[in-house]
């Protein structure tokens, strides 16, 4: 399996087909003979990679496969590329998932279930997420046709069309399929191949990666001479990373003395890199990619570095405690039935804010209509010119409201 070139998101609804499709489209995992580690690491990321293949006699779309044989005439398949997907939770309590995993996201799959109405509140929610962070490169799939007769899928479909008018969605094509019984799943990957484009990354910079989640991977009672670095998992947004290079972690580690907080830098260095399953001498941006490291895995444990920033020592942004974001605020509230406008933010309101992979909670210290100041209950690493997804707290959850682009 080559290296993955491209993080697709899987965003939807809660229940309308995410996993399974997921699971669909990246077959069965029959590599036995790998280690023990690896498989691990790519278990606990939770993510699948798939390459896409095409027969080369087969017409369009029967020839687009994930297996090494054509289902066609039984011929080898020829690899096209290599595609990590994000899974995205559907539920509405993990909004905040979705969002820092939608940082990643190169193009994202909305997944629409036909055997109910179409928009579902999430569905609604993750399309604005979408929309308003910018993920431009999307495929529609009209999931678990097999439940519904076909004058409702065409009355579904209708339902679509009026729902995405105005978003970036407005001319996504729409795929038909069932997840579960296999049907047009050929087709699903045509799309995403024209649809959803490979971006060219910027491979001549110092390279910088999200961490989405980190873990230790040594069973309870390993002794000590046996023990694994820590893991890291994540994506990166450009430049190439090699195993040896001397790795920075950004905000790091909290530190507390006398009363006071800090946040140092992690220092560590690369021992491994696992992409596409197998272990690399170089990864390159696009797809996620699992990072071992020389650290104490206790550092790593149970997603403790979830949202850091990983790169070169001396490469990576700064480490921020307060923002200042120029303002972009939706008009409503999106997902909740009774749609409720969003008033201006105001000082002293708690806000939920996404930066890269990082989710945090800050308190508004200033608010003007354009601009607002935030301070950080946790910092974060992140450029200026990069943008933030702004959630305030509305009845008893975050609802998405806005981004906000940092300022310096
Ligand atoms: P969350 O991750 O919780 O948001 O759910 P999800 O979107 O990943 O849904 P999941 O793949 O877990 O599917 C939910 C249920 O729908 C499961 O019982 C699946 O077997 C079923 N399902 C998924 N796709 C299809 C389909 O195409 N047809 C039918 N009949 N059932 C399906």
């Amino acid at each position: 399996m080559s290296q993955p070139s491209v993080n697709i998101g899987m965003v939807g609804h809660v229940d309308h087909g995410k996993t399974t499709l997921v699971s669909a489209l990246s077959g069965v995992w029959t590599d036995t003979h790998s280690e023990e580690m690896k498989r691990g690491i790519s278990i606990r990321l939770g993510y699948a990679d798939t390459t896409f293949r095409k027969c080369p006699d087969c017409p369009e779309p029967q020839c687009y496969t994930v297996a090494d044989k054509c289902e066609g005439c039984d011929k080898p398949s020829e690899e096209l590329r290599t595609v990590s997907f994000v899974d995205a939770p559907g539920h509405e309590t993990l909004m905040a998932t979705m969002l820092s995993g939608a940082a990643i996201m190169d193009g994202a799959i909305l997944v629409i279930a036909a055997n109910e109405t179409c928009p579902q509140p999430q569905t609604k929610e993750h399309l604005m997420a979408l929309n308003i962070i910018g993920i431009q490169n999307i495929v529609i799939v009209q999931n678990k046709i097999d439940l519904v007769p076909k004058e409702k899928v065409i009355e579904h479909y209708h339902q679509i069309k009026e729902f995405v008018k105005g978003t970036v969605a407005e001319n996504a094509p729409i795929v038909p399929i069932s997840a579960q019984q296999n049907i047009n799943v050929d087709a699903l990957i045509m799309t995403i191949e024209e649809m959803i484009k490979s971006p060219t990354y910027k491979i001549d910079k110092p390279p910088h990666m999200l961490i989405a989640r980190s873990f230790d991977i040594n069973k309870p009672g390993t002794p000590i001479k046996k023990i694994t670095g820590g893991v890291i998992g994540g994506t990166l947004t450009e430049g190439v990373l090699h195993p040896g290079d001397e790795l920075e972690i950004r905000p790091g580690r909290k530190v507390e003395s006398d009363g006071t907080t800090r946040w140092e830098p992690i220092k560590t260095k690369v021992s491994l890199i696992i992409a596409g399953k197998d272990d690399v001498e170089e990864a390159t941006p696009g797809g996620l990619l699992a990072v071992g490291t020389t650290l104490d895995p206790t550092l790593t444990k149970s997603d403790t570095l979830t949202g850091q920033v990983a790169g070169i020592p001396g490469t990576l942004p700064p480490t921020r405690d307060d923002l200042k974001l120029e303002l972009h605020l939706l008009e409503r509230v999106v997902g909740v039935s009774d749609e409720e406008e969003i008033g201006p933010i105001k000082t002293s309101e708690p806000l939920m804010l996404n930066v890269g992979t990082a989710t945090t909670v800050g308190v508004v210290t200033s608010a003007r209509k354009d601009i607002a100041e935030v301070k950080l209950k946790r910092p974060v690493c992140a450029e200026s010119g990069s943008t933030v997804a702004i959630s305030r707290r509305v009845g008893s959850r975050w609802r998405l409201i806005g981004v906000g682009v940092i300022e310096d």
